[in-house]
């Protein structure tokens, strides 16, 4: 077994809500505990507003547990879901340098880094563009570069695949895969299991706040995925009837 990285032992995470009843305490986080081990794919699985961005907040340090235990040996770097909101720089070149510049780094390693995350995130070509011009898919690989030049040895990418196109999933994909080959240690937050289930080594479910499922992603298969809001990945799709979700 290798070595545990991550250990989180019974987070609860409590938010003050108010309603026409009054107010009360809701529970966002339930004492979830989870270890996270070097090297691993771990995919977060759950419906909107389980705790899957909750949980990896806390993870990186973002925000504090109401209680429990966080430990965490290692720096992570997170691929937000909204990329407007992580981009910085006019240029991809910018906003690749903004990390490394506050990291005092020898110029030569900070421009060896950013052609290395450039040409690995196939953004080359636009190097020198306006940040904003770029497509979605583009932009979300400029916050993976961004990551990449800082080389934090944990990634966490929350929803990766939303509002991108069939090319844009695959090339996220495509470095996902890349990433895992060298040993980085990866946090995938998708209900889009159809797009991911494959890299998956290790599949978690949060439902409602709580842990509802750990385990092998063989095993994962056989759960009631519904039953947690999660559409079952193993649908085929033969002739046009098919073609709709249900
Ligand atoms: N700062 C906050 N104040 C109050 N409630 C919050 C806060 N942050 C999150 N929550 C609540 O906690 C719950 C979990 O939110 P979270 O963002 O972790 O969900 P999620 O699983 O990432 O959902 P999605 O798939 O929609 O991204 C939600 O009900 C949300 O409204
Ligand atoms: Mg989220």
């Amino acid at each position: 077994m290798s070595e545990e990285i991550i250990s989180l032992k019974n987070i609860t995470k409590t938010f003050v809500q108010s309603s026409f009843d009054g107010v009360f305490n809701f529970k966002a986080l339930d004492d979830v505990s989870l270890s996270v081990f070097k090297g691993e794919l771990l995919l977060i699985s759950g419906a909107n507003g389980s705790g899957k961005t909750l949980l990896m907040s806390i993870i990186a340090g973002l925000i504090r547990p109401s209680s429990g235990l966080v430990e965490v040996k290692e720096r992570c770097g997170i691929v937000f879901q909204d990329s407007d909101l992580q981009i910085l720089g006019e240029t991809p070149e910018e906003d690749i340098l903004f990390g490394l510049k506050n990291i005092k780094l020898p110029i030569e390693e900070r421009n060896k880094r950013l052609e290395e995350a450039l040409k690995k995130t196939g953004l080359m070509d636009k190097r020198y563009y306006s940040s904003r011009s770029l497509s979605g898919g583009e932009k979300r690989r400029l916050c993976v570069a961004g990551i990449l030049a800082m080389r934090f040895p944990v990634i966490i990418f929350d929803e990766p695949y939303a509002n991108l196109d069939y090319e844009g999933v695959v090339q996220v994909n495509a470095l996902i895969k890349e990433l895992r080959a060298e040993n980085y240690t990866i946090l995938l937050l998708s209900h889009e299991l159809e797009k991911c289930y494959a890299l998956a080594d290790r599949f978690l479910v949060l439902h409602r706040g709580k842990k509802v499922f750990d385990g092998l992603p063989d095993d994962g298969l056989n759960q009631n995925l519904k039953e947690w809001s999660i559409r079952p990945p193993l649908f085929s799709y033969t002739k046009r009837e098919d073609l709709i979700w249900i």
